[in-house]
């Protein structure tokens, strides 16, 4: 089997440049152990970054979700249990971060919790190489290097590629608005982006955002990219600890079938169902405050949607239950194991790869 090696394997020591998303507020920690074992980096997800600082979206991290620990003891438990899991493998693994200004506070539990597990380990020092910052300010996450992480964080744009890179991110990811979960209110989709990114730093960068097979991470590297990450297309694989209704729904959905509309901390990219077109409506009420640069006034109404969104999930309702998914759900019809699923994608890389030269005739 040919691999395909890039910048981004060297740094960050995995076999194939493919890089697992994070995706709180859910657990990925069996996915997270799948990935690192298939030589790829897995990703813990943080877990009760609303609950712990907004006391009105405490009800979105409920305890029925989550357990009943606390958030920093859920993030210490998974880095245990995914480091014993992966010590055979030799894989490696990081954690994101969310570190919007809404939950700084929360941010900075999870990076000292994350510090505190490899210090206390030196089999997590040596498997926890990577936290991935997201959605917020890069500038006060470098002392994450000075702890020996790399550090990687997510943009939507080439403005925000640029201060990542000036506040010294090792790696980028850029995250197109074809992706699930968070997007950006001002959508750049990847075939734009990655490109002009790629262009106007120095950095490696990494694709996110409708990544799912090989020709699409041969298209990602062509585009100047080191690597992609992928979200959807890891929920749907048989590790993945998402709810087996979520795993047939992207599995159900054409392209088409996706929405974005107002979360309570920003817009969000919905597996398309009665649930999100009620929060579109509800974002398209909005429409005229925002424009206006006013205050939106459906706080409560889109806390009531995501909640009872979130207890539709758990209560197995297709219809109202809240779940997000990316524009690729179009491209995804089976359930692979992560390691089917990772070699399957290098494997079409290569091909493809492999035919592109035929195309240049030299003059
Ligand atoms: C269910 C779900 C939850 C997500 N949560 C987060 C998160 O907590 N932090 C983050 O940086 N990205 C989050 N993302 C984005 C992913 O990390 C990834 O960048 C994105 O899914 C890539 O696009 P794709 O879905 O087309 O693969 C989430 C995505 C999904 C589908």
């Amino acid at each position: 089997m040919a691999l395909i090696h890039t910048e981004l394997c060297d740094t960050v020591g995995i076999k194939h440049p493919i890089l697992q998303g994070g995706m709180g507020p859910y657990k990925t920690e069996s996915l997270a152990i799948a990935v690192a074992n298939a030589g790829a980096l897995g990703i813990i997800s943080c877990i009760g970054m609303a609950a712990t600082l907004i006391p009105e979206a405490a009800p979105i991290d409920a305890q029925r979700l989550f357990g009943s620990d606390p958030p920093a003891v859920i993030l210490q438990k998974s880095i245990e249990t995914v480091t014993e899991r992966t010590r055979t493998s030799g894989g490696v693994f990081g954690v994101n971060v969310p570190v919007a200004a809404e939950f700084i506070l929360a941010s900075k539990m999870f990076v000292e919790q994350t510090i505190e597990s490899c210090r206390s380990n030196s089999d997590t020092e040596r498997a926890l190489r990577v936290v991935v910052t997201s959605a917020g300010n890069p500038k006060p996450w470098s002392v994450l290097k000075d702890e020996g992480f790399i550090w990687i964080h997510v943009v939507p744009s080439v403005y925000h590629a640029k201060k990542a890179e000036s506040a010294g991110a090792d790696v980028i990811v850029a995250s197109g608005h074809e992706g699930g979960a968070h997007v950006s209110w001002d959508p750049v989709h990847s075939l734009v982006l990655i490109p002009a990114v790629a262009k106007s730093v120095k950095t490696p960068v990494v694709g996110a955002g409708g990544f799912c097979d090989g020709s699409t991470l041969a298209a990602a590297l062509c585009m100047g990219a080191t690597g992609i990450q992928m979200g959807t297309r890891f929920i749907a694989t048989k590790e993945s600890d998402f709810e087996p209704m979520w795993k047939q729904a992207i599995l159900d959905r054409e392209e088409r079938q996706t929405l974005v509309g107002r979360g309570l901390f920003g817009p969000m990219r919905f597996l398309r169902n009665k649930r999100a077109e009620e929060i579109v409506e509800q974002t398209l009420s909005d429409l005229p405050n925002f424009y206006l640069g006013e205050p939106l006034d459906s706080n409560e109404e889109i806390l009531r949607l995501e909640q009872t969104g979130f207890d539709d999930l758990l209560d197995r309702k297709e219809n109202t239950a809240l779940m997000f998914g990316g524009e690729v759900v179009g491209r995804i019809r089976d359930l692979p194991t992560t390691a089917e699923l990772i070699e399957g994608i290098v494997s079409e890389a290569s091909q493809v790869l492999n035919k592109a030269p035929k195309f240049v005739i030299d003059m």
